[in-house]
C-alpha cells in the first residue's frame, strides 16, 4: 500500500492506495488564507502539520496502515518557508498566488541570467523574488533565515526528519538550473544565499527518507517507510493522470487553470511566459501555462448574479453557442500566461440591452477557453506537440465549458473516468516508484469515459473571437 499526502492551498489531503492502485481511503482537513493585505496571500506552516495529523489520522481510523510501504508528497508551489538554524519558521509562509513581490520579480527577470539559467521569467508568485521582498522589508527575518523549503517540502521535514526538495517543484523557485537539474550557485549568489540555505535534491520518484518512528508508531505503519520526493501539485498531478511522456497533455480547470505537456526534452522560451520545469520523473521536463482564475472566474460570476456554477452552466444546455458580442477577461487577479501581467484586471465588454444572464455565463467560460487557447499556442510555439488532451478539475464537469474548448483548440479533448487523478494519487504512484523501483510504466493514463469532439461549424467564430480576445487585452492594459 501506498500513501499520497497533497498539500493544497484550500486543503490538505492525503489517500490510500493498494497495490493495484485502487484508492482504499482518503481523507482532507480544510485549510485557510490570510490576506492582511491586498496581493498578500499566506499561511502559517504550523496549520498545513495540524492538518496532515488530521488526515492521517482520519486515514489511520479509516483503514489499518501496516502494510503500507511508501508515502509520497504533493504541493502548492512556490511558496517561501523560512527557518532559521533550530528549524523555527521565521514568519508566515508567502504563497504562489502572493503578488506583494512584483518589483523585486521585475528587478531580478531583469537580469537575462535568470530567464538564461531557469528557463522561466521571475514571476511574482515565485519563491525568490519573495525572499528577495524579505530582504528589503524584513532585514531581521532575512538575517536569521537558514533554510528556505517549498510548503510540502516543510512537511517532509516533519515527517522524516531531513531538508530535501524534488526537480518539479524547486524548478520554481526560480533558483534551480532547469536544464541540469541542480540549484545554480550564481542566481543564489545574486540573492545573498548559498546552496547551504538549500535543501538536497532528488527526483520525484526516489526515497528522500524514512518516516520517523514516532509518527510511524502513531499511526500504525512499520519502521521502513520511504518517503518520496514527489512533485509540485501540477507535476505529481500530471503522474496521476499518467501524463508522463512527450505528446500527452492535459487540461486542468480548478480555482487557477494550467495546460500542461510532457516533454522528454528541455526546451525553454522564457518570453513566452510558458513555465518549463522539471517533470517529478529523472530525465523530462514539462511545460506549463499557468491562467489563474479558471473556476474562480464562473464562481465570481455565480456571486455577482446570485447563483451557482453548476446552475449556470446547466442553464446553457448542451448546444455550443457561437461567441457573442459579449467578451470576459478572466484575468480577475492578473495573469500568467502569455502576459506575466500582475497589475491587469478582467472585464466585461460588449454588453448590451440583449445580454442576459445565460450571455454573462456563456462569455465567463469563452473567456476562459480563450485564455486556454492563449496558453495553446504559447506552448507550441516552443515546439511542443498535443497528441492528446485529457480535461481534469471540478470544471471539466460542464460539457459546454469542454466543447468550447475543443472547439477553440480544434482538437478533441478526453475526460477520465470518474475517479480521483489529482496531485494526492500521483503522489502515491511517485511513492510506490521509489518504494519498489518502477518507472513511468506505472503511470498510465486512466480509462476515458467520453471524448468531446470541436464543434466544426464554429471553429471560424471561434478563431475570430480569439482575435477580439487578445485586442481587447492590448486595448485594456494601457488602463490599468
Ligand atoms: C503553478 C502554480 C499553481 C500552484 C497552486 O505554477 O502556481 O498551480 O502550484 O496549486
Amino acid at each position: 500500500m501506498f500513501i499520497g499526502l497533497d498539500l493544497g492551498t484550500s486543503g490538505l489531503k492525503a489517500l490510500l492506495i493498494d497495490e493495484d492502485q485502487t484508492v482504499i481511503a482518503e481523507t482532507t482537513a480544510p485549510l485557510t488564507v490570510s490576506r492582511p493585505h491586498p496581493g498578500w496571500s499566506e499561511q502559517s506552516p504550523a496549520d498545513w502539520l495540524t492538518a496532515a495529523s488530521t488526515a492521517m489520522d482520519g486515514l489511520a481510523a479509516a483503514a489499518s496502515l501496516s502494510a503500507v510501504r511508501g508515502i509520497g508528497l504533493s504541493g502548492q508551489m512556490h511558496g517561501a518557508t523560512l527557518l532559521d538554524t533550530a528549524e523555527n519558521v521565521l514568519r508566515p509562509c508567502m504563497l504562489w498566488n502572493d503578488t506583494r513581490s512584483h518589483a523585486e520579480a521585475a528587478a531580478l527577470d531583469g537580469d537575462p541570467a535568470w530567464r538564461e539559467i531557469t528557463g522561466n521569467i521571475v514571476f511574482p508568485g515565485f519563491t525568490a523574488p519573495k525572499v528577495m521582498w524579505v530582504k528589503k522589508n524584513e532585514p531581521d527575518v532575512f538575517a536569521q533565515v537558514a533554510k528556505v523549503l517549498l510548503p510540502k517540502d516543510y512537511l517532509r521535514l516533519w515527517l522524516t526528519g531531513e531538508a530535501v526538495s524534488e526537480m518539479s517543484d524547486a524548478a520554481g523557485t526560480s533558483w534551480l538550473d532547469t536544464g541540469k537539474r541542480d540549484w545554480s550557485d550564481a542566481l543564489l549568489a545574486k540573492s545573498d544565499l548559498s546552496r547551504d540555505h538549500m535543501p538536497r535534491l532528488v527526483e520525484g520518484s526516489e526515497a528522500s527518507g524514512t518516516l520517523r518512528k514516532e509518527l510511524a508508531d502513531r499511526w500504525g505503519l512499520s519502521a521502513d517507510v520511504v518517503v518520496a520526493g514527489g512533485g509540485g501539485d501540477n507535476a505529481a498531478s500530471a503522474v496521476g493522470v499518467g501524463v508522463v511522456n512527450a505528446g500527452d497533455a492535459f487540461i486542468s480547470l480548478g480555482t487557477s487553470g494550467v495546460l500542461f505537456a510532457a516533454s522528454d526534452a528541455y526546451q525553454p522560451d522564457a518570453a513566452t511566459a510558458v513555465h518549463t520545469f522539471c517533470h517529478a520523473l529523472p530525465g523530462t521536463w514539462h511545460q506549463m501555462g499557468v491562467f489563474l482564475a479558471a473556476t474562480d472566474s464562473l464562481n465570481w460570476y455565480a456571486r455577482l448574479v446570485g447563483s451557482d456554477a453548476a446552475a449556470l452552466t446547466g442553464e446553457l444546455g448542451d448546444t455550443l453557442r457561437a461567441p457573442g458580442r459579449t467578451m470576459f477577461l478572466p484575468y480577475l487577479g492578473g495573469e500568467r500566461t502569455p502576459h506575466n501581467d500582475a497589475q491587469i484586471r478582467g472585464s466585461l465588454t460588449g454588453l448590451e440591452h440583449a445580454t442576459d444572464r445565460a450571455a454573462g455565463t456563456a462569455a465567463v467560460l469563452e473567456g476562459v477557453t480563450f485564455a486556454v487557447r492563449d496558453s495553446f499556442d504559447a506552448l507550441a510555439s516552443t515546439g511542443t506537440s498535443f497528441d492528446r488532451l485529457i480535461a481534469v478539475g471540478g470544471g471539466s464537469r460542464s460539457d459546454y465549458w469542454l466543447k468550447a474548448i475543443a472547439t477553440s483548440l480544434d482538437m478533441p479533448v478526453q475526460v477520465p473516468v470518474a475517479g480521483d487523478f489529482g496531485g494526492a494519487f500521483g503522489a502515491a504512484r511517485l511513492a510506490m516508484m521509489a518504494a519498489t523501483g518502477a518507472g513511468a510504466e506505472i503511470a498510465p493514463i486512466p480509462q476515458i469515459s467520453k471524448v468531446v469532439e470541436p464543434v466544426k461549424d464554429l471553429t471560424s467564430a471561434f478563431v475570430a473571437a480569439q482575435s477580439r480576445y487578445r485586442q481587447t487585452y492590448q486595448a485594456l492594459r494601457g488602463l490599468s
